[in-house]
């Protein structure tokens, strides 16, 4: 049992990014202090809509200029508080050097994080967002697992820096968090382990997240064929800031929590926006066959190889949510509202265009 004092600040790390800002804006409309450390505080193009959200909120923001790889890099921003999130890894796919772009800003950068943990006495509760991808790589992983579906217990044991490396940087970086936690015993670590996070971007023009990136693919006709019935997770990114404020304050909170709220595929995902968006929008509205997907997929896309094709096209993605909902009473949003709102940022910003 760990008890947080709300008075005290909080550290997030990457507090920029996609994830991070929601959690962000969740603990300001509190009334709690957030360090929010960035790479490049001075750039307003990434950390202006943090500030627009601290001038709605009765919270108190300051920025501290961090990077995962320089040891100790955020022991300055992580001074004075008891709850730290480690947020902050690179979620990109498409990496020239996966080893230095992916696995070692993850797994180095953690341990930079908990390693300042260790000397920093006021420090009570680590929360590293780590991803279910720490849990599986292929839908059939989860088909595998004991009773058909991944749960807390199950680690992934098929990534690697040549096959699916952005699972693999998330898997060592998450299996180093517990090394480093299980070797001291005042703070104490949980984490949360997302499926794929959809919703609305606070900053869409701005991040790196693969999350916009797969948002703009199903709207901006690349998919008007068809898109494949790709086995997935899916989780609104604003329960997703929810569920990292519970694993922060809720005092029993405890160990790995699977976060995601649907089931689904990407078919079905771009499914939910025909309601709303078909008519002036290429979306996509069948399922392009395996066997096409086979032959030219791995011409269109480097990410879609045969073995990834084969092991996620028509499998289904099944994963047991139950713990999160049981120990930290989550309730999800339903796909239509999430996949309606991430999609509505898209157009009024302009970044998906009408036919
Ligand atoms: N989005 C998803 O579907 C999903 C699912 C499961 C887990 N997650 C996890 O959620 C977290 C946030 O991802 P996101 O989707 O919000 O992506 P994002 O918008 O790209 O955020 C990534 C954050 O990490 C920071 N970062 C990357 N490399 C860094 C480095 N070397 N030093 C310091 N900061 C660095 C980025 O800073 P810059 O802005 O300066 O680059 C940014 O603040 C990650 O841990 C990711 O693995 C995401």
């Amino acid at each position: 049992m760990t008890q947080i004092d709300p008075s005290k600040p909080v550290l997030v790390t990457g507090a920029n990014g996609y994830v991070a800002s929601w959690l962000v804006k969740r603990l300001l409309d509190e009334g709690i202090t957030v360090h929010a450390a960035v790479r490049n505080p001075d750039n307003d193009k990434k950390v202006g809509h943090l500030k627009t959200a601290a001038a709605a909120a009765k919270g108190q923001l300051k920025f501290f200029k961090a990077d995962l790889l320089t040891p100790h890099a955020y022991k300055e921003a992580m001074e004075g508080c008891e709850l730290v999130y480690h947020t902050a890894s690179p979620f990109v796919t498409d990496v020239k050097n996966p080893q230095k772009d992916l696995i070692e800003p993850a797994e180095q950068g953690t341990a930079n994080v908990l390693q300042s943990a260790n000397v920093v006495a006021s420090v009570k509760r680590v929360v590293v967002t780590s991803s279910c991808a720490a849990i599986y790589t292929d839908a059939i992983d989860t088909v595998n697992a004991p009773g058909g579906r991944i749960t807390e217990e199950v680690w992934n044991s098929t990534a690697s820096v040549s096959y699916q490396p952005y699972s693999y940087s998330k898997t060592l970086a998450e299996r180093k968090a517990w090394e480093i936690s299980k070797a001291q015993n005042r703070w104490d670590l949980v984490t949360v382990n997302p499926s794929l996070v959809l919703g609305p971007a606070l900053n869409p023009h701005n991040t790196t997240s693969e999350s916009v990136n797969i948002l703009k693919m199903l709207g901006d006709g690349q998919m008007k064929s068809g898109a494949p019935k790709m086995g997935i997770g899916l989780v609104d990114v604003r329960d997703l800031a929810e569920a990292h404020y519970r694993a922060g304050y809720v005092p029993e909170a405890q160990g790995r929590y699977i976060t995601s709220a649907h089931n689904t595929d990407f078919l079905a995902m771009g499914q939910e926006l025909l309601p709303k968006y078909g008519d002036r929008f290429p979306l996509p509205k069948k399922a392009l066959p395996k066997w096409l997907l086979m032959i030219v997929g791995p011409m269109t896309n480097k990410l879609f190889t045969r073995r990834f094709i084969r092991n996620n096209v028509n499998v289904p993605w099944k994963a047991d949510n139950s713990k999160i909902k049981r120990e930290l009473k989550m309730e999800f949003k339903p796909m239509r509202e999430t996949m309606e709102d991430a999609f509505q940022v898209l157009v009024d910003e302009g970044i998906v265009k009408a036919k």
